[in-house]
């Protein structure tokens, strides 16, 4: 029998065999559910040349992924090695990508004090030559890239874990000052971009650390700097993690203060080795981001830091844990991936600010 055309829509919106996850996360209001990727042949993903071609398959397709993030290629390390000496070229592999396949970029990230130039922490700075050379790599990359990129992470991780400034090469030299230079030097080279604050372990109502990410925002917009949007990292753990109904507060917060909210680099760790009841955990976890960015008005996407598991930074930085992400080393899915099906299927029309959706399913349920 010949299905007829409706009939095939309604069939390939319940079969979790079909359904991906970007097609999926549009139906229930998102802008994206995007995955970050890294240059082929460069850290963790050097040992596996093997796993590229099905890797890519993956990765390429657009229902499955309508974003991408660099994970190294953009950061002040690859971009800016020696003072005022540029080099695109791995940023460019996944901005090219996007383009190819059809993603919007999120492009990572302008300020951090981590995987900085060794010459940014060496040199002997004052306010005024600090000040010149962040301008110069923020004109420079963000220049570059202008056009380009949805968002901009424009700063990341300037938080310490009791919400205080973190004591960065930025800070001890400017201050809080360099949190706004950052950001107004971005809005003026790439004015359509939206600019992000980044950081981790920002996803909790109650953390000190939440807490000093608001006052962060604050501070930035009290001194009328444009601000747009707050990402949570969310590298998060199977066994200790937030409910939805923490993921929704928090993420509400930052949505009274900013227009976007995003998860920006999710992944679930699990203490190796993995089982059963911690894959059920992680699922849970996936669940539980899921309906947060879907229920939150501002919630614009998730991003996971890669999709697949040998490719993950995870076990290479937190000692004995790992398969923190949806695709385990043989390409099988973790449960994680139909438990994000299932639930974005259960949530489609009910994005706060989508009431057109909500109304028509009603109306056509026959309920009020
Ligand atoms: C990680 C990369 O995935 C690794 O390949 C690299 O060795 C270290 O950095 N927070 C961030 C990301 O903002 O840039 C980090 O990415 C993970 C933590």
């Amino acid at each position: 029998m010949k299905l007829s055309a409706p009939l095939l829509t309604a069939t390939a919106l319940l079969s979790p065999a079909t359904a991906q996850l970007h097609d999926l996360a549009k139906q229930a209001g998102l802008l994206y559910f995007g995955a970050a990727t890294d240059t082929p042949h460069q850290r963790e993903r050097a040992p596996y040349p093997e796993s590229y071609a099905q890797y890519d398959a993956i990765l390429n397709d657009p229902s499955e992924f309508g974003q991408t993030t660099p994970t190294n290629g953009q950061k002040w390390l690859f971009v800016e090695p020696q003072s005022r000496l540029f080099n695109f070229t791995e940023g460019d592999y996944v901005a090219d990508l996007a383009q190819n396949t059809n993603k919007l970029l999120r492009c990572h990230a302008l300020v951090w004090h981590s995987q900085l130039a060794p010459w940014v922490e060496t040199t002997e700075w004052t306010p005024e030559t600090l000040t010149g050379a962040i301008t110069r790599h923020i004109r420079a990359v963000a220049g570059y890239y202008r056009g380009r990129c949805y968002a901009w992470d424009v700063v990341n991780e300037a938080l310490d874990e009791d919400g205080t400034y973190r004591k960065s090469v930025f800070y001890e030299v400017l201050g809080e000052e360099y949190l706004k230079l950052a950001f107004r030097v971005a809005a003026e080279v790439d004015p359509d971009a939206k600019l992000y604050y980044n950081d981790y372990g920002i996803e909790r109502p109650d953390s000190v650390k939440t807490a000093g990410a608001v006052r962060l925002v604050t501070m930035l917009k009290d001194a009328g700097v444009r601000i747009d949007g707050v990402g949570m990292q969310a590298h998060l753990h199977a066994d200790n993690h937030p409910t939805a109904e923490e993921l929704i507060a928090t993420s509400e917060g930052y949505g009274a203060l900013v227009d976007e909210v995003a998860f920006t680099e999710l992944d679930v760790r699990i203490k190796m080795p993995a089982n059963e009841t911690k894959l059920e955990w992680q699922k849970e976890c996936y669940q539980k981001v899921v309906t947060a960015c879907v229920k939150v008005k501002a919630c614009v996407g998730i991003t996971l830091w890669d999709f697949y598991d040998p490719f993950s930074w995870v076990p290479d930085v937190f000692e004995g844990q790992g398969a923190s992400l949806v695709w385990f080393e043989d390409f099988s899915k973790h449960p994680a991936y139909d438990g994000m099906v299932q639930t974005f299927k259960k949530l489609i029309g009910d994005k706060p600010g989508n009431g057109c959706k909500r109304r028509r399913r009603s109306v056509a349920g026959g309920k009020a």
